[in-house]
């Protein structure tokens, strides 16, 4: 059986969840963050489970119309405050990755002040990837290693990265089946699990079931069973 330590998701879909209902997108990405409470908790509390790592907002989506840009990052700084507690009740350490200095300073405060708060938590590392994109994580760490003597190696590299840790198990929700520029070296040997479940409606029942499946799976690496 298959013990899974780190877990990535790509939250898609909360836009079309609202407009399914009706609503405006935005109310997507609102239910979306109540989703993103539950899931941490369940992983927090799970017995194999060590890192949790959700995306958030992409590099992309800047692209995106100027109010849910703003909406988004009003969102991020109120999810990041009003949920400090629940953090630091489950022994949640939280560790964004991604560029962080595109944002304002008082959203880049608010990110800091979760990341203090929580740093002496040992359990459940949860990662929220913001302005994050694999392409600019790997060359912004190939940067920082550029000047120095050695030939790079993977191991170096890897060191360097927002995210050192590998991907066990990928899921996307949204019923999409790409990727979107997420974790595009930690994602190397991860299992892909796609579902068409929009973000909001996902549960921890959804979780479970994902997780059970990927337990069974034969994982190879290269070598032969
Ligand atoms: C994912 O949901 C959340 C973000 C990208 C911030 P979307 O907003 O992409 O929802 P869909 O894919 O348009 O339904
Ligand atoms: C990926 O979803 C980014 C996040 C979930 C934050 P997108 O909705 O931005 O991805 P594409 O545009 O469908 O590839
Ligand atoms: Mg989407």
């Amino acid at each position: 059986m298959n013990k899974v330590k780190h877990i990535a998701i790509i939250m898609d879909g909360n836009g079309r969840w609202a407009e399914l209902q009706g609503k405006k997108r935005v109310k997507g990405h609102e239910v979306g963050a109540t989703v993103v409470k539950d899931i941490t908790t369940y992983c927090s509390n799970h017995k194999d489970i060590e890192r949790l790592t959700l995306y958030a907002f992409s590099t992309e989506n800047w692209k995106r119309p100027k109010l849910e840009v703003e909406f988004l990052m009003k969102l991020m700084q109120r999810y990041l405050k009003n949920e400090l507690p629940i953090y630091l009740e489950n022994n949640v350490r939280f560790e964004p990755i991604g560029d962080l200095s595109a944002f304002s300073k008082s959203l880049q405060d608010t990110i800091h002040d979760a990341k203090e708060k929580t740093a002496n938590c040992d359990g459940l590392i949860q990662s929220l990837a913001l302005n994050y994109g694999a392409k600019n994580e790997i060359v912004r760490a190939v940067n920082r290693l550029k000047n120095q003597p050695d030939e790079i190696t993977e191991e170096m590299l890897s060191n360097e990265l927002d995210c050192k840790d590998e991907v066990d198990l990928l899921i996307r929700t949204g019923g999409d089946c790409r990727i979107s520029n997420y974790l595009l070296w930690q994602l190397a040997y991860a299992e892909l699990s796609f579902t068409k479940v929009l973000w909001p409606d996902f549960t921890t029942e959804h979780l479970e079931k994902i997780i059970e499946d990927f337990t069974k799976v034969e994982r190879r690496f290269g070598g032969l069973k």
